[in-house]
């Protein structure tokens, strides 16, 4: 292993995730070779994100090679092999995540010029920030020298929402959950799928046998898992998002489980009948930090309708924000 340390980029460092996130990173979530965090933040959180670095500095974590901090993506993403870009605002209540397009679309096309500028020639970017599906395209289209499958959006969150719905309604510990899949937009629409998903081996729509639960319960309880988040903390998930980062950042970099898949949010290169062109959940296998769509699943009529209606809103998405000229 490089004992070189890994250079990783967080923004909106100060905020709610990156409080749970940052200590995460340095306390070894990616694995033992040391890290240097690279903390990007606006001119007015850079003091709170001053104490933020002075409680990293008493952990005293044996992983934490370093700390640098900054409101300049040129000067904080230098040279980073791994950027988490975070920093976006939340939804309130009563908001969906597309609302958020306007106000956070801008970010991801400062932030994609300067990773284009400045970043590691393998560098690997996650987009946490709503809504992060074409935030993910705003950042590549604003890249064009960094490969279009470093890019990545969060569905991983979704992802492990739904194997621990899963888990609780057949009594199966998460472990034994497998092949798991989000498909489409990290919105409301997303299409959680458990015809091709297994509880112990077993196809996990059979095991389940109740068609009524799986789409009156299982699969809004997902999808709408960020509002009822909102609703009753007042504030948007954090933990959890900073660990399905770290999830997906961790299976990315060093691959995902045998016999099994992930979820992840990826340019479409047109399988399954998704539009090109859209940043997409798909399945994925991942290896040494590059990933592959999953291929020859069968999508029967139920499947194919909730899959054509999240990706049709990420072409909406992708046609609002042409309009707004940030692609
Ligand atoms: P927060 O408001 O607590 O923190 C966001 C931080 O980003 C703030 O400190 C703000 O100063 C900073 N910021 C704003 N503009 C910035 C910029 N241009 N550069 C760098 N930093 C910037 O919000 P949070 O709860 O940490 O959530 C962050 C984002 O993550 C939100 O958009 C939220 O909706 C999203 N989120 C996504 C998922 C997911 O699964 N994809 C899950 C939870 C939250
Ligand atoms: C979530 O899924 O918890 C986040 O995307 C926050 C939100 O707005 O729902």
């Amino acid at each position: 292993m490089s004992s070189t340390p890994l250079k990783v980029a967080v923004t909106g460092a100060a905020g709610q995730i990156g409080y749970s996130l940052l200590f995460r990173l340095a306390s070894g979530a990616l694995g033992d070779r040391p890290v240097e965090l690279r903390l990007l933040e606006i001119t007015p959180a850079l003091k709170a994100l001053e104490g933020v670095v002075m409680e990293l500095d008493d952990c005293a974590f044996p992983t934490l090679a370093g700390v640098e901090i900054g409101d300049d993506a040129e000067k904080v993403f230098d040279g980073v092999n791994l950027a988490l870009l975070v920093g976006a605002r939340p939804r309130g209540p009563g908001m969906e995540r597309g609302d958020l397009l306007e106000a956070n679309g801008a970010i991801f096309t400062a932030q994609g010029k300067a990773l284009n500028k400045v970043a590691a020639d393998d560098v690997r970017i996650g987009v946490t920030g709503n809504p992060a599906n074409t935030n993910a395209l705003i950042a590549l289209s604003n890249a064009p020298d960094i490969p279009t499958d470093r890019f990545s959006a969060l569905t991983r969150l979704d992802h492990n929402r739904a194997i621990s719905q899963l888990a609780a309604k057949t009594g199966a510990p998460v472990t034994d959950i497998t092949r798991m899949t989000i498909w489409g937009n990290h919105s409301a629409t997303q299409y959680p799928d458990l015809f091709h998903a297994e509880v112990g081996g077993r196809n996990a729509a059979e095991v389940v046998g109740d068609q009524r639960w799986l789409e009156d319960d299982f699969i809004p309880t997902v999808a709408k898992r960020g509002a009822a988040i909102i609703e009753a903390r007042g504030s948007s998930s954090a933990a959890s998002a900073a660990s399905a980062t770290i999830d997906a950042a961790r299976d990315w970099l060093f691959g995902s489980a045998k016999d099994d898949w992930v979820s992840m949010a990826v340019l479409s290169d047109g399988s399954y009948g998704v539009p090109e062109g859209i940043v997409s959940s798909f399945p994925v296998t991942t290896k040494d930090g590059d990933w592959e769509i999953v291929q020859g699943l069968e999508i029967d009529d139920f499947s194919r309708g909730r899959i054509d209606a999240s990706t049709a809103e990420l072409s909406e998405e992708r046609a609002t924000v042409t309009e707004l000229g940030l692609i």
